[in-house]
């Protein structure tokens, strides 16, 4: 907060009187990152589930869970790989029954992303999961879009929705999901592609994306890190499929060839560091953010599922993140740039996310 609290002396002084002086230190980095202008597009509204919600979830739907307090929850959220994670994760959103669940689940990470000076977020979600359990997709998709509207209304967040394929699930159950929400297409903005990669390439959705194409939504898929055959699913989601943009992909640094193509076509990577780990390769770790900004391709930085993830949300993560990376003032600046400029968005809207963005930078003698 502090370009708020600062503006009226900002404001006061002319140009060259003010201290305009990019952050040197921990403590000053950690502010310029909390008061940073971001935006968000890697986040699974389902893994924003707090612990706490879940039982005030569970006793006002009747349920009960197999765990006796928060800590101890907390404590279970252990997991090795992607498939002992996912186990965790969608045993957790049993609670989720009715439309009011959804929307206190999406009102709440949204006040907490407006918290972080999250200007704009793109939030994915999993309806098959949920209607599975019978849930109509009206509660689902309705609760999540009041509380976008009272979000944006109160406190000032924008935000869309983007409908997630279980990717290990059947690509018939895919297609009921996908039929039941396109009456409610204009609540949504696109479709991604996410679960267990694991012997689910992405053209077991072709059908899928184009069916969601022609319906004017638009296409990301998740490439998850140290998959089998992940580049090849890069590139199938690049060339065959026309992905618009690659939630994660950070294996994407050992193909020089695939980067390039990438680059060439603007793809936008929303790399989630606390999640994606480290790239492997001959068994080393490698910095796939690090490379992947020097390479020039277009990172964003993103929490994916924070309540089971430390409930670290976008400013702890780009505070682990500028650490690990040694990210400058110049390259956050950068990745938020990078971040609005994802955006599925009208170019109006951009534009005014930009300006306060570089105007944020400007603040702190931040320059590119
Ligand atoms: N579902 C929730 N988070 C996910 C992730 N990071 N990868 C694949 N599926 C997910
Ligand atoms: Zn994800």
């Amino acid at each position: 907060m502090r370009a708020a609290m600062a503006a009226p002396l900002a404001c006061a002084l002319p140009a060259w009187a003010r201290a305009a002086t990019p952050p040197a230190d921990d403590e000053s980095m950690a502010r310029f990152i909390a008061g940073l202008p971001k935006a968000e597009f890697h986040v699974h509204l389902e893994g924003t589930l707090e612990a706490e919600m879940k039982f005030a979830l569970a006793q006002r739907n009747g349920l009960s869970l197999p765990y006796a307090t928060v800590e101890e929850m907390k404590r279970s959220y252990i997991y090795h790989d992607l498939p002992s994670f996912l186990k965790i994760y969608y045993d957790g959103m049993q609670v989720l029954l009715t439309e009011q669940d959804f929307y206190d689940l999406a009102y709440g990470y949204l006040s907490k992303a407006a918290s972080q000076n999250v200007l704009y977020a793109e939030m994915f979600f999993d309806p098959q999961e949920h209607l599975k359990r019978g849930v109509p997709i009206e509660a689902v998709i309705g609760g999540i879009t009041r509380a976008r509207a009272d979000a944006a209304k109160t406190i000032g967040i924008e935000s869309q929705l983007i409908l997630c394929f279980m990717r290990d699930l059947s690509a018939e159950s895919a297609m009921e999901a996908l039929d039941a929400a396109l009456p409610h297409k204009d609540k949504l903005i696109g479709v991604g592609l996410d679960s267990d990669e694991k012997d689910n390439p992405p053209e077991k959705f072709a059908e899928h994306f184009a069916k969601a194409r022609a319906a004017g939504l638009h296409v990301t898929m998740h490439c998850d890190v140290n998959q089998e055959n992940t580049l090849e699913h890069i590139r199938t989601a690049l060339v065959d499929l026309q992905a618009e943009r690659i939630d994660h992909g950070g294996n994407i640094v050992q193909s020089p060839e695939l980067m390039a193509l990438a680059k060439s076509k603007g793809i936008p990577f929303t790399v989630c560091p606390t999640f994606s780990g480290k790239v492997m390769e001959d068994g080393h770790p490698i910095n796939a953010l690090r490379e992947m900004l020097d390479a020039g391709l277009k990172v964003s930085v993103n929490s994916d599922d924070p309540a089971y993830m430390g409930s670290e949300y976008i400013t702890e993560v780009l505070v682990r993140a500028q650490k690990d990376s040694a990210l400058t003032p110049a390259e956050l600046v950068r990745i938020e740039r990078h971040a609005f400029e994802t955006a599925w968005i009208p170019e109006a809207q951009r534009d005014g996310y930009l300006a306060k963005l570089e105007a944020y930078a400007q603040d702190w003698g931040v320059t590119a």
